[in-house]
């Protein structure tokens, strides 16, 4: 018979960590719905020839031996593209894979980790699995200045920002192993700023994650930040601008001196041998990746402008591929409104501080119309 413990109900539950048996776990509510704007993904798909590249040199290769024990030239490939050594680099099974192994590295029971909130949601959850002393930052309603500067009026422009004095105080209490900060900020779209990492870095003892996943919709980056702050580490992702989230690739940037102590417990052959040449081929497609950026921009604004002539819909101005909103109404007729017409967006209503908020990722022009279109007929309805 299988081991388990019984609470104290008498009923009986699988041996795990009290702290992972108290998590409700990551999970996504998935309908089948033709307009898809709920994960942040990348609306156009890796070009034909691109794929044809990857799987010719794919093909050529022996599938029947591990990968090189250490991917120097895809990790070469990378760090040239910031100007870096291979040893400043990692490369994970998507970017999360790595967030956790800077987890692992540096977080035990009862280390302090500085999480803002509302952010994206699985830091929240790497620090329970690890029984960290969560400590909360929460994110300032206010204007300030944005891309999207120029739209009719700044009245109820309910931009989240960063309250960076809170997390500099938080992050230089002792015991703080790690801060996570999250620019641009999922679900929010808000930045900050490399100087104001730089303050946070330079005052704390612990880690900082910059989990740069939205870079390119934002276009500012602490990477430079690297050779002043050994305690940092920059996190980046294949699967947003990059269009590659199902070849599951991310890659961070830190110190070498740090990245060797990651690596330790990183598993080893953690990428396959078809997304390292996958990721060598797409890092240096540098005028494809600004042109869909620049076109994603585009629509960002004319989705945050389209959501702003809407009565009772407040978007919050958004350095990212996605624009949160809040609702007077209550989100979940709106969402199951928008699901019924076959749009799916993201329910972020549960996160703290957005009860009224609902996220949606910026598609093709087409997928965007048909998301405003149906949310106009839903908030007429
Ligand atoms: C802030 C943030 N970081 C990382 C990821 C995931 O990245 P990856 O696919 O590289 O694991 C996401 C995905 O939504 C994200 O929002």
């Amino acid at each position: 018979m299988a081991a388990s413990t019984r609470d104290n109900t008498g009923e009986s539950s699988p041996p795990v960590k009290p702290a992972v048996r108290a998590m409700s776990g990551y999970t996504l509510v998935q309908p089948d719905c033709p307009v898809k704007l709920n994960q942040n993904e990348c609306p156009f798909d890796v070009p034909e020839d691109l794929k044809r590249e990857i799987m010719d040199e794919a093909l050529a290769g022996n599938w029947g031996r591990y990968p090189g024990f250490v991917p120097l030239e895809t990790r070469k490939a990378i760090g040239a593209r910031h100007g870096l050594g291979p040893e400043h680099i990692l490369i994970g099974n998507g970017s999360n894979e790595l967030i956790q192994a800077v987890f692992q590295a540096a977080v035990g029971q009862g280390d302090r980790v500085v999480l803002p909130a509302p952010t994206f949601t699985l830091y929240g959850l790497m620090a329970r699995v690890a029984d960290a002393d969560i400590r909360t930052v929460y994110l300032k309603r206010g204007n300030r200045d944005h891309d999207n500067r120029n739209d009719r009026d700044n009245l109820d422009n309910q931009e989240l920002t960063f309250d960076v004095d809170r997390l500099m105080e938080e992050s230089a209490q002792p015991g703080v192993r790690l801060v996570v900060l999250c620019s641009p900020n999922n679900p929010t779209g808000s930045m900050i700023q490399p100087e104001e990492v730089a303050a946070i870095a330079g005052s704390t003892r612990g880690l900082v994650v910059v989990d740069e996943a939205y870079y390119e919709f934002g276009g500012v980056s602490c990477i430079e930040l690297l050779e002043r702050h050994p305690n940092l580490v920059i996190t980046r992702t294949f699967s947003k601008a990059l269009g590659a989230a199902g070849l599951r690739l991310g890659y961070l940037a830190a110190d070498p001196s740090l990245a060797r102590e990651i690596e330790k417990v990183k598993l080893p052959y953690n990428v396959n041998a078809i997304s390292l040449i996958a990721a060598r081929t797409l890092i240096g497609q540098d005028a494809l990746i600004q042109e869909r950026a620049a076109l994603i921009r585009a629509e960002r604004q004319r989705v945050y402008e389209g959501l702003r002539e809407l009565p009772g819909i407040r978007p919050c101005p958004s350095h990212a591929n996605f624009v949160l909103f809040e609702a007077e109404r209550p989100v979940a007729g709106i969402f199951h409104g928008l699901i019924d017409r076959g749009v799916l967006i993201r329910d972020v209503s549960r996160y703290p501080m957005l009860e009224r908020g609902m996220r949606v990722t910026i598609g093709l022009p087409e997928e965007n119309d048909a998301f405003l279109d149906a949310l106009r007929e839903v908030l007429a309805a």
